[in-house]
């Protein structure tokens, strides 16, 4: 079945789309492009992230994104050279704008939430292509965290017999699916490992390409304590972070010191938190990097000093760093298409393994 992926990241750095041809015990992966926001449509994201807003303005995105993953699709069929009408499925992850797994108290009950937008019938209508979206819903109406939803596919391509693995995914957060030696999706455990690009990305209002400045910065090792000293670096997983713990209230840490030295600081953190995480783990031969922090070479070169096992990208296994997380969610629609569960309970918390999504049909 030829399925496209689409999702964009917490970054809110753009559109990512892959196209693949996937059986059930076969992948083909035809390509991938990223189609990023202009920035008043990042701005207006960012507005309705986490934030007090008018409900008019989630709804107009919802839609004016639901028209502009199709754009983002349409654009990389031509690009590639792929035909739209030959695409059968679509999964599309859309734009996290609000996600708390864990509950709360609301209105006198427990409440977990989450909240993806860019509206699925307007991607069926404009591409004439069967959308499988929302796919954290399900997870979270039975007990789980409604995140990560990635260990899934991480087991399907990385699982080995005789090696321990960790797929680790450097987006705006960082995560990891730990995939022991022979080991049953049963015993996959995977959780934010903490900021990914995040915080350098805060820091510089745009990113630190390729580590210049990290490299060229000193790290205030006072604030590096200070900060991993927050409980959530010890909590057993499952465990989610996002936006809200790496916002613009967190970056006040860090005023007050060299620009090159915060961004230095920030990576160590991105760097000491993956290797607390990597290091609870015993038999681990190999850490598969993917997401735009495998760009990051700065970050690349610390994570191979500290980690005790052999650093790779996706990208050695075939995968493109960038397309890993669209390739997953077309794996995850390609799951629900046949009816089939596409979360892992022991990483979501989840009662049982569900099916995930829901279906906008195109027209006949
Ligand atoms: N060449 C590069 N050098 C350093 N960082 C990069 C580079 N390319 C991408 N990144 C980082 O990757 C981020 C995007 O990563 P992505 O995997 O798309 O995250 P998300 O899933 O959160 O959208 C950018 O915001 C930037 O911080
Ligand atoms: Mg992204």
């Amino acid at each position: 079945v030829r399925v496209a992926g689409l999702i964009s990241g917490t970054s809110v750095d753009g559109i990512d789309v892959a196209i693949a041809d996937i059986g059930d015990n076969s992948l083909a992966i035809l390509g991938h492009a990223t189609v990023p926001y202009a920035p008043p449509v990042r701005d207006a994201i960012l507005a309705v992230s986490n934030r007090d807003t008018h409900t008019g303005a989630i709804a107009r995105l919802n839609f004016l994104l639901g028209e502009l993953f199709a754009e983002a699709l349409q654009r990389t069929c031509e690009r590639l050279s792929i035909p739209l009408a030959s695409v059968e499925l679509i999964g599309s992850h859309g734009q996290t704008i609000f996600h708390e797994g864990s509950p709360v108290e609301y209105l006198g009950r427990r409440v977990a939430s989450t909240l993806q937008i860019a509206e699925p019938a307007v991607i069926a209508e404009r591409t004439g292509i069967r959308v499988i979206a929302d796919f954290r819903s399900a997870d979270i109406a039975a007990g789980g965290k409604g995140a990560p939803l990635v260990p899934f596919v991480d087991y399907r391509l990385f699982r080995h017999g005789e090696i321990g693995r960790i797929a680790l995914n450097i987006g705006g957060i960082a995560n990891i699916t730990v995939l022991l030696a022979g080991a049953e999706i049963d015993r996959v455990i995977a959780f934010d490992t903490g900021p990914g690009n995040m915080v350098m990305d805060g820091l510089t209002g745009s990113f630190d390409r390729d580590g210049a400045l990290a490299r060229r910065g000193r790290v205030d090792q006072a604030l590096l304590e200070r900060l991993l000293a927050d409980p959530y670096y010890s909590l057993a997983p499952p465990k989610t972070a996002g936006r809200e713990q790496y916002g613009a209230e967190f970056l006040k840490n860090f005023q007050a010191i060299e620009l090159e030295d915060t961004v230095a600081t920030a990576a160590e953190l991105t760097v000491q938190t993956i290797s607390r995480a990597v290091a609870g783990y015993m038999g681990i031969a190999e850490v598969i990097a993917s997401g735009g922090g495998a760009h990051n070479g700065f970050l690349m070169e610390r994570l191979r000093a500290v980690l005790p096992a052999a650093v790779k990208t996706s990208a050695d296994y075939g995968i493109d760093v960038d397309a890993k997380e669209a390739i997953a969610f077309a794996i995850l629609a390609y799951e629900s298409f046949h009816g089939r569960p596409g979360n892992v309970p022991s990483a979501t918390g989840a009662r049982r393994a569900v099916v995930l999504g829901t279906a906008s049909e195109p027209r006949p």
